[in-house]
């Protein structure tokens, strides 16, 4: 009888890339289907649902470490959720099933869909709280900007290790009230400042690429969840990241330490979020200067995904044209 072949945790990782494509892919698609309908809540679900269903066939035992809240409140990817087919090595896994519901709801630019599988243990809980960040793309001497240095200063080190003048470089920040002090700082240091209005994931990612999006640095507050997705493409495309948890209130602190997190001043680097081996997958929802978002044809559709492999810096670009009747 043939041997059955043995499949080691490096060739799993290789099958993940597809497969974990495969649960964005989905995600995007369902969630595609009701872009521009205002309903941020209804696009939330058929991408959960869509996702749920492709995520349960991976070749491995699956936990949710970052999903879509606390098990009470969330049916579906709830945080603790094991979903795989139960077999093989174990994974944790972080899901964003659609990362900017607004923007799906509003049609807007840079909606897209996410999910990263991670060495078991490897991803930081981070708790439902926001985090302050600050990002860099790869290349740059380690240390080179920093959360409690000034924004102005930032600027400067930054500029002088890309070799240009502070006014060439673009600081990606999430337009909120709450940045208001931290916008004019950037544009007093004389910075381009680009604001997106939701999707932070991808303004971090951005910086990956300066020459394709035009974003150097991103800064500010966001989600932390959002802050280890982020983490987990910069492990894999390079470039540097510090994340502190926002942690104000007892019940924060609380829920902060339920997730094993001792100390809630902690700065995290990149490694400290995401400490091992990680695949991830980001597929567009609407079109962005990262991926191009779910196209509808007569009688196919067509996604974009970008895979991202820690072990190798692979990243791939997978466009996949389905048939309509095939299912999405
Ligand atoms: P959702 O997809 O959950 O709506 O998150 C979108 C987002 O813009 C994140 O990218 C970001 O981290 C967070 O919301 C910012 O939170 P807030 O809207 O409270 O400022």
């Amino acid at each position: 009888m043939a041997q059955q072949p043995a499949f080691d945790q490096k060739s799993i990782d290789r099958f993940l890339t597809i497969e974990l494509a495969r649960a964005t892919e989905r995600a995007a698609v369902a969630a595609a289907r009701l872009r521009g309908r205002g309903d941020e809540m209804a696009a939330d679900r058929a991408a959960v649902e869509a996702m749920h269903e492709e995520l349960a066939r991976l070749p491995v035992r699956g936990r949710v470490a970052i999903g879509e809240g606390e098990r009470e409140a969330e049916p579906l990817l709830y945080v603790g959720e094991e979903i795989g087919a139960a077999a093989g090595p174990n994974y944790d896994l972080a899901v964003a099933p659609i990362e900017g519901a607004t923007l799906c709801a509003k049609d807007m630019s840079g909606c897209v869909s996410i999910a990263a599988a991670a060495t078991a243990g490897a991803l930081l809980h981070a708790p439902d709280a926001y985090m302050d960040k600050i990002a860099v793309g790869p290349g740059y001497p380690d240390g080179v900007v920093d959360l409690d240095r000034e924004p102005a200063e930032n600027i400067l080190a930054l500029a002088e290790a890309k070799g240009v003048a502070p006014g060439e470089i673009t600081v990606c920040i999430l337009d909120r009230p709450r940045h208001a002090q931290l916008i004019s700082k950037c544009r007093k240091a004389g910075a381009c400042v680009r604001l997106i209005s939701d999707g932070d994931v991808a303004g971090i990612i951005f910086t990956t690429d300066p020459a394709e999006t035009g974003v150097d640095m991103y800064l500010g507050r966001g989600g932390a969840s959002e802050g280890v997705l982020a983490a987990a493409v910069l492990r894999c495309a390079g470039g540097q990241m510090q994340g502190r948890l926002v942690l104000e209130t007892g019940e924060q602190m609380a829920r902060a330490a339920r997730h094993g997190i001792t100390d809630p001043r902690k700065k995290y680097g990149v490694r400290e979020m995401v400490s091992g081996d990680v695949v991830v997958c980001v597929t567009g929802v609407t079109d962005g200067p990262l991926v191009d978002g779910v196209f509808f044809g007569k009688g196919f559709i067509r996604t974009e995904t970008l895979v991202y492999r820690s072990a190798t810096g692979t990243v791939r670009c997978i466009g996949a044209r389905r048939r309509v009747s095939g299912g999405d």
